[in-house]
């Protein structure tokens, strides 16, 4: 199992240190927030502070897009070179055409499922994308409260990606804790994102280690 820290709960006051301080308890990656206040109501990082994070980061970025206009997006964020670009399809017409233009830069494209979402909907897109991301919150916020049904989303979609594209890769956002990530492992996801329990936590290392199940 792959972790990765959400920054969103980080201390922005300090937020080199607490990129650095994850990446040397043992992250897998850095997982950035960003969220433009239309799709949904939360302002997060733009592009020169993610770049800031990317300099403080020994381990790759994963960016989750929570924005309406995302080729606009796409190109704002691409010279940062993170691993992975994630978007939501649901507010995407062309996502093959999206797809596209972040492999075009050398990201590895992800797309992301609100809760509500259907894992029904990926199905001709599955085998283009190397990660989906599924929510196990609605997104906006940290902290909140684990939705239990992503974990017949994943066994799903784990099934899905067993016939389209055998090398896709899970992961799971909102509300993970040392509770259900056991729980996620068996349903079949690869990659946590935890934020307020990693940085809630005193002890990255320690919190990082109880969720690699
Ligand atoms: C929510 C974000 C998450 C968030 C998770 O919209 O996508 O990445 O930081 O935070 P926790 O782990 O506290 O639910
Ligand atoms: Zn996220």
């Amino acid at each position: 199992m792959k972790i990765a820290p959400s920054i969103l709960s980080a201390d922005f006051g300090n937020l080199a240190e607490d990129v650095k301080a994850v990446c040397d308890a043992g992250a897998d990656l850095i997982h950035v927030d960003v969220m433009d206040g239309h799709f949904v109501p939360n302002m997060t990082m733009g592009p020169m502070i993610v770049k800031a994070v990317a300099k403080a980061a020994t381990k790759p970025l994963d960016i989750h897009f929570m924005v309406e206009d995302i080729p606009f997006f796409i190109d704002l964020y691409k010279d940062l070179k993170p691993e992975f670009i994630s978007f939501h399809i649901e507010e995407e017409k062309h996502i093959n055409r999206v797809i596209q233009k972040i492999r075009n830069e050398g990201i590895r494209p992800a797309v992301v499922l609100n809760p509500a979402t259907p894992v029904s909907l990926l199905e001709y897109i599955v085998a283009d994308v190397d990660m989906v991301l599924l929510m196990s919150v609605n997104p906006g916020f940290g902290g909140q409260k684990f939705i239990p049904s992503v974990l017949d989303k994943t066994k799903e979609l784990r099934e899905l990606a067993e016939k389209k594209n055998p090398s896709l890769l899970i992961e799971i956002d909102g509300g993970v804790n040392d509770k259900n990530a056991p729980l996620l492992k068996e349903a079949g996801a690869d990659i946590l994102v935890a934020g307020s329990y990693v940085f809630g936590s005193d002890d990255y290392s320690k919190v990082i280690n109880s969720l690699r199940v």
